[in-house]
């Protein structure tokens, strides 16, 4: 069945109590509204996306990840509520699926079971026992769904019942464009309630679905269990592919990150956006943001910067890297490695920095191969020190090192014999 498919992101979100448009929080990494789109292009060519409430914000980030949606202002001021929502959109297909952009964990898999049915609406419930906030779906003896009512309408009666509406619709377009424009606002939030197109339908199809799938967000208490549910998700396919996690609930993965091999997370690992693994061991609590790392160890607690490729290298506590590139590599302690190439074979020693910034600009530093950097050595850059070097411990580094040399500038050591009694006195014994 080829679907047409509207996302509703035009409430004002007040439950988030948030100046920042709900759709727009993040949940892994990225925006609700992202996950929800990008699933929806899976099954669909003809996605409608329907804002108001900080429209062009929302539509400005939507459009850094996204081309070919149809954007739909809601006339919110004369239409408000889910039923205003879909008023202007003109699905190109039979059907329409009706979304909502809070829902983040919605895959196309659960958008796709809907089209198992033929009626004019197929509605989504699940039962729950805490039922609040949801619009409770009232049946007939014979479990036919007559009307759905929201919690604030709802008598004592029907605010007992735990069959909720699960809020995702698909409708047909001949029947929507026959009935959208019956809809009233004669209810407790004089809003137009999508909800309120189920009497009108000659049959209504309800698909039993998963609560937590389907879960809403409506305040930043939702946003963090939805967190937590897409976190383990994510785990727990890479955990199916072969990726060793220890203590896995520990482990914060952003949603595109990619990890292949028999790659090893260790506890408190936090991988970031545009990150890939590939073979490597990632010791507790270190954190790699925007970076390669294969064949390698890393930490504990070492942090990888935006936009570093590391190889074959063992990066360990303490050590921060930033926009450079490692091949086999050591960097075993406390080191700041930032806009670096550095070669095979290469030993950097502790506390090396590369000072990498004047306060003006940032400055390259290239390091060749087999080069040995002794301990607390400055690196002032730009600079290359080529192959086979060797840095004295305690240097500072001004200037280009030929292949095959040693650079040295430590200050001749000094020894005042007895000084310490005559500066102190001297202690009885
Ligand atoms: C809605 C349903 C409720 C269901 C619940 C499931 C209605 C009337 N109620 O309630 O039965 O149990 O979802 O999560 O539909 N939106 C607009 N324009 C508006 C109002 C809302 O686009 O004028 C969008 C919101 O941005 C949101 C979605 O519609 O993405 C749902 O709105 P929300 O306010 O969260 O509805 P609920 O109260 O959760
Ligand atoms: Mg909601």
């Amino acid at each position: 069945m080829k679907l047409s498919i509207a996302i509703m992101a035009a409430g004002l979100g007040t439950r988030m109590k948030s100046n920042k448009p709900k759709v727009l929080h993040e949940i892994s990494g990225f925006e609700m509204l992202y996950h929800i789109i990008k699933e929806a292009q899976k099954i669909s060519d003809d996605v409608h996306v329907i804002l108001y409430h900080q429209a062009s914000l929302v539509q400005e980030k939507m459009n850094r990840y996204f081309s070919g949606l149809h954007y739909h202002l809601q006339d919110h001021q004369n239409f408000p509520g889910t039923g205003g929502a879909i008023r202007n959109v003109t699905p190109k297909y039979e059907h329409l699926l009706v979304l909502s952009g809070d829902m983040p964990l919605l895959e196309s898999a659960h958008m796709q079971n809907f089209t198992h049915f033929n009626a004019d609406i197929v509605m989504s419930t699940f039962t729950c026992k805490e039922p609040l906030g949801y619009g409770r779906v009232i049946m007939d003896e014979a479990c036919n769904v007559q009307r759905i009512v929201e919690e604030k309408d709802a008598s004592v009666e029907e605010k007992k019942v735990t069959s909720v509406n699960a809020g995702v619709y698909l409708f047909k377009t001949s029947f929507l464009n026959e009935n959208l424009s019956k809809l009233t606002n004669h209810n407790a939030q004089k809003e137009y309630y999508i909800t309120d197109l189920i009497p009108l339908a000659k049959e209504v199809k309800a698909l039993f679905v998963d609560e937590e799938t389907f879960m809403g967000v409506n305040s930043k208490h939702h946003l963090s269990i939805a967190e937590e549910l897409m976190q383990e998700r994510i785990k727990r396919r890479f955990m199916e592919q072969g990726v060793l996690m220890r203590l896995p609930s520990t482990i914060y993965i952003e949603a595109d990150v990619e990890i292949v091999g028999e790659s090893i997370l260790e506890n408190g690992v936090t991988l970031l956006k545009g990150s890939r693994i590939e073979n490597s061991h990632i010791k507790a609590h270190s954190i790699v943001e925007k970076s390669v790392i294969k064949d390698s160890d890393i930490g504990p607690m070492a942090r990888i910067r935006p936009e570093c490729l590391i190889e074959k290298t063992h990066i360990g506590n303490f050590v921060e890297v930033k926009k450079s590139t490692l091949k086999g590599v050591k960097a075993g302690h406390l080191s700041y490695l930032g806009d670096a190439s550095i070669d095979e074979g290469t030993n950097i020693g502790c506390g090396t920095i590369t000072c990498n910034y004047d306060g003006k600009g940032k400055y390259q530093t290239i390091i060749g191969k087999n080069v040995f950097v002794g301990s607390d050595t400055q690196l002032v850059a730009p600079l290359i020190i080529n192959d086979d070097v060797i840095i004295a411990s305690g240097t500072t580094v001004t200037k280009d090192i030929p292949k095959g040399s040693l650079a040295i500038n430590r200050a001749p050591l000094k020894i005042v014999e007895g000084f310490f009694y005559k500066f102190f006195g001297k202690k009885d014994v």
